[in-house]
């Protein structure tokens, strides 16, 4: 296991992935750790993750130094190398100006960690102070024209540091000296695999839940899904899930659901048809905050209402992912989102957490999910917001306008796939605004709703660009939703980013 100290870098996730990239078992953690908890990881090495601070300012982020004693090979990024410096009494100088962008490094006589690159190559660089003298009992690695020590290290306590940032893509053989240290300096083994993960996963479920059960909220996303599907591998019956069909969901979604995990895994699912119940506490509703809160307020009524019914339930499910965990700079607890899946459940509830992703990221979860055995149309499945088409009716949401949206997203869906798309554009789908302009069709006039299609690519859904969907896709898609959805006589295909517009339109 390689530990990484997290100083604030915006890459600080970048490195953890990397090195679960290769195979070996990574966690992030808040650069305030204590020493006796790092010794509890026991990992074979430490990352000091780069950071916005100066080692000299008064705030700034330090760590418990008794980690360089630990015996623990460490390798200090931008930061941490200054930081490293510091605590070794090297010399840091304070600088105002940043460098920024890619530079070219010299490398001195075969040092360890850069021994599978070349002397001259690529890095990126972000920084602002330097180092500028390495402490006594390291060498100087590498040069770059503005860094004399672009890179040091001291072999015989295994301290090693770089002022660029090799988790980056940009610095060209950044894998191969990431490699290096973890392998050749630390000496990991390469066995964390999907495999593995789900043995020590079911097998950890099953030791935490013994023969008492586990709810489980289904929504039919990704997440909810491969969690449902592990907690089912490691206790069969004493899971049961609740997926509500709130009347708001995609074309034909709840019936696959229902006979993917339902059928296909025989798990336990209660299905409840809730739509009469959404659906009318929504009608003649307009304003899209109060559909929202109506939505999550009704979904909250109707969980408690199943849950109610059951008896000797002691945990409930989530699939809290680790990127929940580690945002805001790993200062976050577990609570932060301790109710973020299903829009917040009672308190009196008293259920106790159990969040088998939390160590994960998105694709490994979707790695996960593959290893399970769900299907990729559920593993590869786009984010779905918790309020469903509700929010792409724009304004008060009637049966007539649902259908409109369901179909023309249908449509869209297919022909996305069709064009071998489907992995490359986040999320897309359609909305149906509020407006009716004039259109001929045959040789009569109509008078008929518009429909908008939204696609857009995305990391995380916190900003995203509009995908550049090919025109005769775009064609087909248009061609087919006015001839095969009633009501339709116009399409257009909105090219705003985030931001600053929203994915969704509501
Ligand atoms: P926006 O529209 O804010 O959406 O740019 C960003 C991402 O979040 C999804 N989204 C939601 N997901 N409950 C959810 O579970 C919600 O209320 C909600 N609103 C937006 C949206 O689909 C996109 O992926």
């Amino acid at each position: 296991m390689i530990l990484v100290l997290d100083f604030g870098s915006q890459y600080n996730q970048l490195i953890t992935r990397r090195i679960r990239e290769f195979g070996v078992y990574s966690e992030l953690h808040s650069h305030k750790m204590t020493v006796e908890e790092i010794k509890e990881l026991n990992p074979s090495g430490i990352i000091l993750s780069g950071g916005p601070n100066s080692v000299y300012g008064e705030h700034s982020f330090r760590c418990d130094e008794g980690l360089f004693e630990l015996g623990i090979p460490v390798l200090g990024i931008c930061y941490g190398m200054q930081l490293m410096t510091h605590h070794f009494k090297g010399k840091v100088e304070r600088a105002n100006e940043r460098e920024y962008g890619k530079a070219e490094i010299n490398i001195a006589e075969d040092p360890i960690i850069f021994k599978k690159t070349p002397r001259n190559q690529t890095v990126w660089m972000s920084h602002s102070d330097k180092v500028i003298d390495p402490p006594q009992g390291f060498v100087v690695d590498a040069t770059s024209p503005s860094c004399p020590v672009a890179a040091m290290s001291n072999g015989e306590i295994n301290m090693y540091g770089v002022q660029f940032h090799p988790e980056v893509r940009h610095s060209e053989y950044g894998n191969d000296i990431l490699r290096s240290f973890v392998f050749d300096v630390c000496d990991a083994k390469d066995d964390w695999t999907m495999e593995h993960v789900v043995e020590m996963e079911v097998e950890k479920i099953r030791d935490q839940v013994g023969d008492r059960k586990v709810l489980c909220a289904l929504s039919g996303g990704v997440d909810s899904s491969v969690v449902a599907a592990l907690i089912h591998r490691a206790i069969g019956d004493q899971l049961t899930c609740i997926f509500v069909d709130h009347g708001l969901l995609r074309k034909n979604e709840a019936d696959d659901v229902m006979r993917t995990l339902g059928d296909g895994f025989n798990m336990n699912i209660i299905k409840v048809d809730a739509k009469d119940r959404f659906l009318s506490k929504l009608e003649g509703v307009s304003d899209p905050e109060q559909k929202r809160k109506i939505i999550g307020n009704e979904f909250i009524y109707v969980f408690d209402d199943e849950a109610e019914k059951l008896t000797e339930i002691d945990y409930l499910a989530q699939g809290t992912l680790y990127t929940d965990i580690i945002e805001s700079g790993t200062e976050t607890a577990q609570t932060i989102k301790s109710h973020h899946n299903v829009g917040g459940l009672p308190e009196e509830m008293e259920l106790q957490l159990i969040e088998p992703l939390n160590t994960l990221f998105k694709d490994e979860v979707r790695a996960l999910g593959t290893e399970l055995g769900v299907p990729e149309h559920i593993v590869w499945r786009q984010p779905f917001p918790g309020p469903g088409l509700a929010i792409r009716v724009l304004g008060a949401i009637t049966e007539e306008k649902l259908k409109i949206v369901r179909e023309s997203d249908a449509i869209l869906r297919e022909e996305i796939k069709e064009a071998g798309l489907d992995r490359d554009i986040w999320q897309y789908f359609t909305v149906l605004p509020d407006i009716r302009s004039v259109g001929v069709m045959g040789d009569e006039r109509t008078y008929d709703y518009t429909i908008g299609i939204r696609a857009v690519t995305s990391i995380d859904g916190m900003t995203s660009d509009w995908a550049r969907i090919p025109w005769d896709v775009l064609e087909k898609i248009s061609t087919r939703i006015v001839n095969q959805v009633d009501h339709i006589n116009r399409v257009v295909y909105d090219v705003t980013s985030k931001p600053p517009a929203t994915i969704e339109w509501e």
